[in-house]
């Protein structure tokens, strides 16, 4: 079984076993830079092998039953369950992520599992009435839904376990193989999973995961012929590139944004405050769908920023292993020196700091700003980090109008008790999805999760990425013959 807090060399997973490579790079905890492991790196000739395995297995696994490839991930469950604790505790230990939320991310990942176990006994297409054109007289056709071979899939940091299933579990619900590259300040989760697989009889090269440089092994996944798609979870900027460099091959880009929630006239404070906290600071802002603007109308701008500054003053900061811990360290010390770059911009053209904006043992305290021009980059870029921007809005219109004006266009929320402000709400947001008294953080796994705009293209949760990742055939009988 894997050992949680060893610094021991983590190996490449290639056809079911553990393959080494010629060079490894040591992997600092983000909160206390210790050493936490010795991870491989490797180069474009092991990418090859890995996609060469993962071809080879489709040929087999695309004809495994579905009751095999959903029992398969039901055991993955069962493993799963038994060691959850282990595994948030790894979650925690590589990326930072406070312990409670790490569990959290387990009781998750489990549910993606379970859903895509009970996808794959439920992938059909559907019959075709051909009649209802004079041509298609005399025919009966349906369509199939075929896998559609090796899947690339490139994975972020900030929930290292779940946006993994996102992608495993849907590939191998439908019957397709996998070269996975997480993303290389947490490959643990990945490979923790890798293994919790082969235990579960998932036979050998249908999940290869591949350690090392973006540049080197996500560049060999994009380009190979052998790879029919690419699903990408991950910056804009490096979303942008994968799309142009795939050619033909699928993509799915779940890519970040800087999500907003609407506060109407009639919205009761009080009830909303836990929610927005939730939505602002979890995961320390590292969550695409991070609560990372705030339109208040004017008559509850005051009340509103006074009770979430309070609560936002009370969170505790430390250690991610501490259970009472709510924030800790971003990722690296790099992004950690971005954020407050992007706060000190802010400041210097005229926003106030209203709560955190510096360090607390070298984490970024929880940061609000108030009173902060659109074109800063804490609001019109994706923050990825414990801030959030609270301006006062006059109208629905107006709100609405600052939440559109944005690159991004992921998920949006709006509290309101007005049912045609809802609606207007929910037709004019340029966003894949808008939560209607709730904050955009919500999600849960199985329903549809993507963008518009530079947030991506393609949707997650396990029915709709199933979708992606099957081609559609269709099958048409001629009567008459
Ligand atoms: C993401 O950051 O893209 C995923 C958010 C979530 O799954 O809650």
């Amino acid at each position: 079984m894997t050992k949680v807090g060893v610094a021991e060399k983590k190996h490449l997973f290639i056809n079911g076993g553990n393959v080494k490579a010629a060079d490894y790079a040591p992997l600092y905890s983000p909160y206390s830079g210790e050493k936490i492991a010795e991870i491989a790196m490797a180069d474009e000739q092991l990418t090859k092998a890995a996609i060469q395995s993962a071809f080879d297995a489709f040929q087999v696994f695309s004809k495994m039953p579905a009751f095999e490839r959903a029992a398969i991930l039901e055991k993955v469950v069962v493993l799963l369950k038994e060691r959850a604790d282990q595994a948030a505790e790894l979650i925690a230990r590589e990326s930072a992520k406070p312990i409670s939320f790490a569990k959290g991310e387990v009781s998750r990942t489990i549910e993606t599992y379970k859903f895509a176990a009970e996808e794959a006994k439920r992938i059909h297409g559907e019959t075709i009435p051909f009649d209802a054109a004079p041509g298609g007289v005399g025919r009966t056709g349906y369509t199939l839904r075929k896998p559609i071979g090796v899947i690339g899939a490139i994975t972020p940091f900030n929930f290292p376990m779940n946006l993994v299933a996102h992608k495993v579990g849907p590939a191998i619900a439908a019957g397709n193989t996998l070269v996975l590259k997480p993303a290389s300040q947490t490959p643990l989760s990945a490979l923790y999973i890798a293994e919790l697989f082969k235990e579960a009889g998932l036979p050998d090269g249908v999940l290869n995961v591949v350690t090392g440089p973006g540049s080197v092994v996500g560049e060999a996944i994009i380009e190979d012929d052998r790879v029919q798609m690419i699903t990408f979870t991950g910056s804009p900027e490096v979303g942008i590139t994968i799309r142009d460099k795939a050619g033909l091959k699928k993509t799915t880009l779940e890519l970040g944004s800087n999500a907003a929630v609407i506060l109407d006239k009639d919205t009761n404070v009080e009830q909303v405050i836990d929610r927005c906290i939730t939505g602002a600071f979890s995961n320390q802002g590292q969550v695409c769908i991070s609560l990372q603007r705030i339109y208040a109308h004017e008559d509850v701008y005051d009340q509103f920023v006074q009770k979430f500054v309070e609560a936002a003053r009370q969170l505790k900061i430390g250690d991610p292993l501490d259970s009472n811990t709510y924030i800790s360290s971003l990722i690296s010390m790099k992004e950690t020196e971005r954020a407050l770059g992007w706060i000190e911009e802010a400041k210097q053209n005229g926003a106030l700091i209203v709560a955190g904006g510096k360090l607390m043992d070298g984490i970024l305290e929880p940061t609000v700003i108030v009173n902060v021009d659109p074109l800063q980059k804490v609001s019109c870029q994706e923050v990825f980090a414990p801030v959030v921007i609270i301006n006062k809005v006059r109208s629905i219109e107006e709100a609405i109008a600052y939440v559109n004006e944005s690159r991004y266009g992921l998920q949006a929320g709006v509290y309101t008790k007005n049912i045609d402000h809802a609606l207007l709400a929910s037709d004019t947001l340029e966003v894949g999805a808008v939560m209607i008294n709730d904050i955009p953080t919500f999600r849960v796994d199985h329903m549809p999760y993507g963008g518009v705009k530079e947030s991506g293209t393609g949707r997650e949760g396990l029915k709709y990425a199933i979708e992606e990742m099957t081609e559609l055939k269709l099958v048409v009988w001629n009567r008459g013959v």
